[in-house]
């Protein structure tokens, strides 16, 4: 491998944290920098503050090693070559992303500079942020020989981020000068090479030595319109299949099976065709917005992205509508949720419609039980329990008694449910799935009243007429 580098990453949220440990896998020496004390002494004490796949095996691999945490801003960019800006760029009111984050690290990071640094964004950020953290570089008196800004963006999924890291589509390094991309291509070189998936404890993935990660070098401007670009693409590919999932129900048509068809044409492809509440996060809805104001901005008429959010906002309400037409009346019902987080293998909830969906549910005077494998003590912030709201410790406690039971999260062990004991557990028969988790013929051979999304609603043959009230 090449020689290493020296790195700092300012941020240990998922992005700095992922990043950080990663490179120290690839061999480079990092310093991971936090203002939040109590953050960096977890970490210090081998504590995982976040819930991601293989956080835990890589920082006892290279915590106080190759990876170390500090509070020092200014000791840690003095001692790097390569510092990577990962901290928080949440929505502002006006749907721009607010960058005060970004200006607070970069001012200090100008009273620190003791030498050439590379500084790149990894947090998601709009078009010519590079020339702004130039701008307050040259109004802080640093000289423009001393540094280049490039900019990186990641493009991890939670849950599987650190896989993706190490394995990556593509690695797009937004850089307007050679000395910086050379220095970045240094840092990728055990991905760009394949030395890396050689390496005996190398965490296995889609890349290997004979198909190694691509790295793109493009203009500053264009690599961070890549990052706005692709969310909103996938945003938009979410919404599409929605839609169609809508139009799918009105003819008894099965979205399912059309996703799959639609994604063996390889121009479309399979992923982000999976219909559902819609999407949620931290990205997605953050980055549609953001880039739907820059094209405000710039002038450019961009209302496809108008109607991505339109259309993710609308699946939610029909959602609701489907529960509340498959108990008829909310108030004093008893409703089981599965899930919290925003998607399975998560404890994120930000932005997660199974919050919304909650919220509305008790609001209409029902009381909810929820259950998540990993999310429940994130939501207690958010939803605190109450005598409406209850945490239950698993599946079947949540089941218990329950008018009906909502899937709005796609965990794998709500796929796998044992469906005769469910059964039995509910007071009613009755399955609404906002994430298309389940068989429809599985569920009628277990006798249950099955509503999904984009497929025909299931009804156990003595339900009544129960076609005519599901509207
Ligand atoms: C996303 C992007 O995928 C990633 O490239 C970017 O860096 C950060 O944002 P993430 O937010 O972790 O990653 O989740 P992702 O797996 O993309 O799912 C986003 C949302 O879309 C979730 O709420 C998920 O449930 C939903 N989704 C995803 C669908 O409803 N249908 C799909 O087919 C795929």
């Amino acid at each position: 491998m090449s020689k290493p580098v020296s790195i700092c990453v300012i941020g240990s949220g998922y992005v700095g944290l992922v990043a950080a440990v990663c490179f120290a896998e690839i061999g480079h020496q990092v310093v991971c920098v936090d203002k939040n004390e109590a953050k960096v002494k977890t970490l210090r004490d081998g504590g995982v503050p976040i819930f991601e796949r293989h956080l835990p095996e890589l920082l006892a691999r290279h915590g106080g090693r190759g990876v170390t945490f500090t509070t020092d801003l200014a000791a840690a960019v003095e001692q790097s070559e390569a510092i990577f800006i990962a901290v928080g760029t949440p929505q502002g009111d006006t749907g721009a992303a607010d960058l005060s984050h970004v200006e607070a690290v970069v001012s200090q990071i100008a009273r620190s500079i003791n030498g050439y640094k590379v500084i790149v964004e990894k947090s998601t950020v709009p078009v010519h942020t590079s020339e702004r953290i130039r701008r307050v570089m040259h109004l802080n008196g640093v000289a423009a020989e001393s540094y280049d800004v490039v900019s990186n963006p990641e493009f991890l999924r939670e849950g599987t981020a650190i896989v993706q890291f190490l394995h990556p589509d593509r690695i797009i390094v937004g850089a307007n000068s050679n000395r910086a991309a050379g220095l970045m291509r240094r840092i990728y070189e055990p991905l760009t090479s394949g030395s890396y998936y050689e390496l005996p404890n190398s965490l296995p993935g889609a890349c290997s030595l004979q198909c190694p990660a691509k790295l793109l070098v493009t203009s500053a401007q264009s690599a961070e319109i890549i990052k706005h670009a692709s969310n909103a693409f996938l945003a938009m590919k979410i919404s599409f299949i929605n839609a169609v999932s809508n139009l799918a129900e009105t003819v008894d048509a099965n979205i399912e099976e059309i996703s799959a068809g639609m994604g063996l044409d390889t121009r479309i492809g399979p992923s982000f065709l999976r219909a559902g509440l819609g999407y949620g996060g931290s990205c997605l809805p953050k980055d549609v917005a953001a880039f739907q104001w820059l094209a405000e901005q710039q002038g450019v008429n961009f209302q496809l992205l108008d109607e991505v959010r339109r259309i993710n906002e609308h699946q939610k309400e029909l959602f609701f509508n489907k529960v509340r037409a498959a108990l008829w009346t909310l108030r004093g019902k008893r409703v089981a949720a599965l899930g919290l987080a925003f998607k399975g293998d998560t404890d994120d909830i930000r932005d997660s419609a199974a919050i919304g969906i909650i919220k509305k549910l008790l609001e209409a005077g029902a009381s909810v039980t929820a259950y998540d494998p990993a999310a429940m003590e994130r939501a207690h912030e958010l939803l605190p329990p109450s005598e409406k709201l209850r945490y239950a410790g698993g599946i079947f406690e949540a089941a218990q008694d329950a008018d009906a039971l909502l899937i709005l999260t796609d965990w794998k062990e709500f796929a796998d449910l044992d469906l005769e004991r469910l059964k039995q557990t509910l007071r009613f028969p009755i399955v609404i799935d906002g994430r298309n988790l389940h068989q429809p013929q599985q569920m009628l051979d277990h006798g249950f009243t099955y509503i999904s999304i984009g497929r025909p609603a299931i009804y156990p043959p003595h339900a009544g007429d129960a076609r005519k009230l599901a509207v």
